[in-house]
């Protein structure tokens, strides 16, 4: 597949074909394949799946599960282990509310870093148990800090929570320098996947984590669907996290047993139509192969790092290595949110703010970045006009 202009394959460019969308991470823009797949599930082929005793019904159960499958083997994993949730924030409040159920007590600790998304840190704070949280500080690139790791280990640490790739700097966590130190003290693991995910091959046998997390509508898919790989051992030992319709063995007025394996945690009708959706995004993204999308988004961030790095008074954060292709920057005199809108009447969309990750702004003692991502669709000519109209911009405001 040439990848070197992929637009043609996302119908917004149609209505709209000067866009320069260069917000990805926020929300991938929606594929042909996906679209045509959801608008087809809808008009012929719907119906409630699992448990209808006609064509329509297990038909489309059928399709649903083999989509189970196809995320599955997308990942290296097994369809066992994957559950359909709403979102990646729905992923992780349902470890977060599980764990505490049944494997956190007040005054136990779980490591995070300051990287996190708030998806990543509120549902921890939400639980019942009260536990401490152990932030990992970061280095001189604004990437994790392996070393602290040790020493914020303890007998009460319960879990390691990290992001797989930061939505703002772009870093990309280095297992490697964690799997030992995980190993070696036998704590589980839950690693975000959502900006990771979309952009790079995952292979879950090698990372091998207690749970991953991503949603569906940053992988040019459909929004109201995440996905949750939970290890067996997980699976078995929790109970459910909601109530409803197919996750049950046996119900009497007071009392009710549960379905096993991962059925327990998908109550109610599940997201039917993004499932189906979602398995024609897989389908576009193992035809232009995950890793050749990483190498092209990545020419187009070090080529846009070049230039933004020349202008006056630009503050970029993060490093420009070990990442994903996520730039975010303020230029001294402009406020981020200024220059979102005077880009948005050039059409170029860019996000600005504190992207879901307020102890990361602390950090860098801003209240705000602007932020530019790069998704499959976006060109050289993308990066030279968003480039161009910031120096035209800065021109009007400096
Ligand atoms: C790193 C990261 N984690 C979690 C989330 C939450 O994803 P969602 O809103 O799809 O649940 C996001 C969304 O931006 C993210 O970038």
């Amino acid at each position: 597949m040439n990848i070197s202009n992929l637009k043609s394959r996302f119908p917004v460019f149609k209505k709209n074909p000067n866009l320069v969308f260069l917000d990805t991470a926020a929300s991938a823009l929606k594929v042909d394949e996906m679209i045509d797949a959801t608008n087809n599930c809808y008009t012929n082929e719907y119906a409630n799946i699992h448990r209808g005793n006609y064509e329509l019904s297990s038909k489309l159960t059928k399709k649903f599960e083999d989509a189970r499958k196809k995320v599955a083997d997308y990942l290296n994993t097994s369809e066992n282990n994957i559950i359909f949730v709403k979102s990646a924030t729905e992923g992780i409040n349902l470890v977060a509310s599980c764990m505490s159920k049944r494997f956190l007590e007040d005054g136990d600790e779980i490591i995070l870093s300051y990287l996190e998304h708030h998806a990543n840190l509120i549902p921890w704070h939400l639980i019942e148990k009260k536990i401490k949280i152990q932030p990992l500080g970061l280095n001189e690139n604004s990437e994790i800090n392996y070393d602290e790791l040790n020493d914020k280990i303890n007998l009460k640490t319960k879990l390691i929570a990290l992001t797989h790739m930061s939505n703002v700097t772009g870093s990309i966590t280095n297992f490697d320098k964690v799997k030992d130190i995980v190993n070696k003290n036998k704590i589980p693991l839950l690693l975000d996947g959502c900006q990771f995910a979309p952009h790079k091959k995952v292979d879950l046998k090698v990372l091998d984590p207690d749970f991953y997390v991503f949603s569906a509508h940053k992988m040019y898919g459909p929004s109201g669907l995440g996905i949750l790989f939970m290890k067996d051992k997980w699976i078995d030992e929790f109970s459910p996290y909601q109530g409803g319709g197919q996750m049950i063995h046996d119900v009497d007025i007071e009392k009710s047993t549960y379905a096993s394996g991962y059925e327990k945690f998908e109550a109610g009708t599940p997201p039917i139509a993004p499932v189906i959706g979602f398995s024609s995004s897989l389908n576009f993204m193992n035809e232009t192969d995950p890793n050749v999308i990483f190498d092209h988004e990545m020419k187009l961030h070090d080529y846009a790092y070049e230039k933004l790095s020349k202008f006056n008074n630009i503050k970029l954060y993060g490093s420009n290595k070990n990442k994903g292709a996520i730039i975010s920057f303020n230029i001294e005199g402009v406020h981020n949110s200024d220059l979102g809108a005077m880009l948005d009447k050039k059409n170029i969309a860019i996000r600005t703010g504190h992207h879901c990750c307020q102890p990361l702004m602390k950090h860098f003692n801003v209240a705000g970045t602007s932020r530019i991502s790069f998704g499959v669709y976006n060109t050289k000519e993308d990066v030279d006009y968003l480039v161009d109209s910031i120096h035209e911009i800065t021109k009007i405001i400096l």
